[in-house]
Formats: structure tokens, C-alpha cells, sequence
């Protein structure tokens, strides 16, 4: 596909994305939202971003695990996108004209909070090369996990063998834009960005609050149940 090319999201499945800061919980409730939609005996597939393809999981590694060099902001931008445009085209893309629905363990809102609310790059230079990553594809819900700046420094304070990665290890101001950058963009999109407040030792609240928006959106689309 061109990457000019752009793609109408109606007739499609439904394409799901979560975001939220590091350590609000996303991984959990992508686990917990793919038990759902299995017992639910919906077609679904699900993949993570940066990364997801081959050409992705290589970008994801210099991204995030590579520590003996600094990137250039603006190349970090280009970065996230040169993954985006194989994991689009390679994964979501394919999997939504077969009427599925697609879980995205982030999308491109991490780009406008991380790289642009947090990193200070020009927000308008993001979107506008997004929609060229994305074939102007959006998620057509997005749910967001909002969590607080401490609940987030522990939970990064807290990865399995102080293993942070290049993000994470970023000074506190940093983290603390980027939860208001998502709080932002949840204000200027409310009708596909819907928030789960972070209910602490309580994943299965915050996971019924999802489906429940999960299951407004299914109620208005036409998804494919397997046979
Ligand atoms: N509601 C919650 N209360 C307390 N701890 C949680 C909750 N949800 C997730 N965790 C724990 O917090 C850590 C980060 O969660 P994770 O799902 O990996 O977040 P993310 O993928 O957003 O970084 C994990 O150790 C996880 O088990
Ligand atoms: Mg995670």
C-alpha cells in the first residue's frame, strides 16, 4: 500500500488502542480485555507498539533498550513512526478487513503525549507525519488509563530488575507532562478517547469500567464472532 494511500476506517472492525503513562496498567488490562473478547468468542488479534513486526521489534530495541547513545528528539519522532507504518500495514490493516477487532497496546496518542506534550517537538510536525504512518487510519476507540505521577514513579521504580527502559528513566517532569499530555488529548477527542480512572489493587474495577465502554462500542459495529 502507498504510504499517500489513504484508508477509510468505516466497514471496518474495530480497532481498540490503550494508552496511558508507564505503569498505569495497560499491559494488565490488555491481558484482561483479551480473556473478555475470547470468552466473548470474538475475532480479535492484538499486538504492541513500538514493535509488533520484525522491522518493528528492531526499531523497539534501538528505541528503548539502547542506552549508549542519545537520540535526537526529532529522530525519535521519525523512529516511532518508521515502526508504526510496518505495524499498520503488516498487522492492523489486515486484521480489520477481516471485520476483527485489533488491540493495540498503545497507538499514536503515545506519540502527541510522549514525544510532544512531554518531549516538546512540534505537535502539528506529529500529526502531521502520523497520518502518513497511519495510512490516516485511527483507533476507533481509545481507552486511556489514567493514573497519577507517584502510582506511575513506583511502578517504573519498580520493573523486574530495575530493567527501565530509555523512556522510563527520564527525570519526573517528564512523566508528569506526559500524564497531562494524555489528560489533554482525552479533552480534545472525548468521543473516541474514553478514561479509566487507575483504581489501585483493583484491576478488575478498572477492567469492568473498560468493557463497559468496550461494549458500547461493539453494540454500534458490525465485528465478526467466530463460527
Ligand atoms: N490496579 C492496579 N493496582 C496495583 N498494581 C497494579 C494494578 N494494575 C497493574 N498493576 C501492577 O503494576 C505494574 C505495572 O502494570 P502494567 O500492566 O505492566 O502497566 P503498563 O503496561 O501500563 O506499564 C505491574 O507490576 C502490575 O502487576
Ligand atoms: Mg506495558
Amino acid at each position: 500500500m502507498a504510504a499517500q494511500e489513504k484508508i477509510s476506517a468505516e466497514r471496518l472492525g474495530g480497532f481498540i488502542s490503550l494508552e496511558g503513562a508507564d505503569g498505569c496498567g495497560k499491559s494488565t488490562q490488555l491481558a484482561l480485555l483479551s480473556k473478555y473478547l475470547k470468552d466473548n468468542n470474538y475475532a480479535f488479534s492484538q499486538g504492541r507498539e513500538p514493535g509488533g513486526t520484525k522491522v518493528g521489534e528492531e526499531i523497539r530495541r534501538l528505541l528503548l533498550s539502547r542506552m549508549d547513545f542519545k537520540i535526537n528528539d526529532v529522530a525519535e519522532v521519525f523512529l516511532f513512526q518508521a515502526s508504526r507504518v510496518h505495524y499498520v500495514a503488516d498487522l492492523v490493516i489486515p486484521a480489520l478487513l477481516n471485520g476483527e477487532i485489533f488491540l493495540s497496546d498503545r497507538f499514536y496518542d503515545s506519540s502527541i503525549a510522549y514525544q510532544g506534550y512531554a518531549g516538546g517537538v512540534n505537535l502539528d510536525f506529529i500529526k502531521h507525519i502520523i497520518s502518513y504512518a497511519t495510512f490516516g487510519l485511527s483507533p476507533h476507540l481509545t481507552l486511556l488509563f489514567d493514573v497519577d505521577l507517584e502510582t506511575s514513579l513506583e511502578a517504573i521504580a519498580n520493573r523486574q530488575g530495575g530493567d527501565r527502559d530509555r523512556i522510563e528513566v527520564k527525570e519526573s517532569d517528564y512523566h508528569r507532562r506526559v500524564i497531562r499530555g494524555f489528560r489533554r488529548i482525552s479533552e480534545t477527542y472525548p468521543d473516541r478517547v474514553k478514561v479509566v480512572p487507575y483504581v489501585s489493587n483493583n484491576p478488575q474495577a478498572m477492567h469492568e469500567r473498560a468493557v463497559s465502554y468496550v461494549e458500547d462500542f461493539l453494540s454500534t459495529r458490525n465485528v465478526n464472532k467466530k463460527k
